[in-house]
């Protein structure tokens, strides 16, 4: 199984080598280690660069948008020459917080996209009660997106699954899932196409039942995985194939 997002650099995990080790042993052969500012990238791509099971994401989150300067993007585009930086992320919009201005965040998503486009790299969106602003910027930019997009704990309507499919993107799927109230996120697995669907945790957050209130680790994906495999009514055994297959895809791990 492939945890395609965990903030193992986060505070909150305290031993990212037995967390790591852990995951392992549970039968995740890979991580991708998400990032929301660019001392956290920096962090993920010294993780990734000591130990081979990990793999990176850098970018500025739009909680953090507030840090962005006329820097960033050079900086960024220096940690993404790193072999192991596999996409820009988790970058766009947070309307539930709201920490930047909505004007800010636009300015620091789109500028990432561009970013992704020029390396050639897939993208990890986060959105938060944005779904109207979000889908108009991947209207708008989905040429400049044809690296890829994952939408990291997809939450939004049917009919923006619907179309985000239709653009080629992926989506992924964590703890939530596992949750007795996530009804629109049940629906959504099932409305999903199989192949464009990938696990993740992001740990330490959004631990599953019946871990909630506990730190989450990537180890805990197989939750949400058994509970997928108990909606779509297949196999753990096929649930694990096929998200592998999709996130192998998606990242292109051995660029
Ligand atoms: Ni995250």
């Amino acid at each position: 199984m492939i945890d395609t997002h965990a903030h193992l650099q986060d505070e909150m995990i305290k031993d990212y080598k037995k967390t790591i080790t852990d995951a392992n042993d549970a039968g995740v052969s890979k991580i991708v280690c998400a990032s929301s500012n660019l001392e956290n990238s920096k962090r993920a791509v010294d993780i990734a660069n000591e130990i081979a099971c990990v793999y990176a994401t850098v970018g500025i989150h739009p909680e953090d948008a507030n840090s962005y300067n006329s820097d960033s993007i050079m900086q960024l585009k220096q940690l993404a020459k790193n072999k192991k930086v596999v996409a820009i992320g988790e970058i766009g919009l947070d309307y539930y917080h709201e920490f930047a201005s909505r004007d800010l965040q636009k300015e620091v998503f789109i500028k990432q996209i561009e970013l992704a486009n020029d390396l050639k790299l897939p993208v990890v969106l986060h959105t938060r009660d944005a779904s109207g602003d979000m889908i108009e910027i991947l209207r708008k930019y989905k040429n400049k997106l044809s690296c890829g997009v994952c939408i990291h704990c997809f939450n939004m309507s049917l009919e923006i699954l619907k179309e985000i499919l239709n653009y080629g993107f992926y989506i992924s799927i964590g703890g939530i899932v596992t949750f007795s109230n996530a009804k629109n996120v049940i629906e959504i697995v099932k409305n999903c196409d199989i192949n464009r669907l990938m696990l993740e945790t992001d740990t330490p957050y959004l631990s599953p039942v019946p871990l909630r209130g506990t730190i989450n680790e990537p180890k805990n994906v197989v939750f949400s995985a058994k509970r997928i495999a108990e909606i779509l009514n297949i196999s753990l055994n096929e649930i694990d194939e096929i998200t592998t297959k999709n996130a192998n895809r998606f990242f292109n791990f051995n660029r």
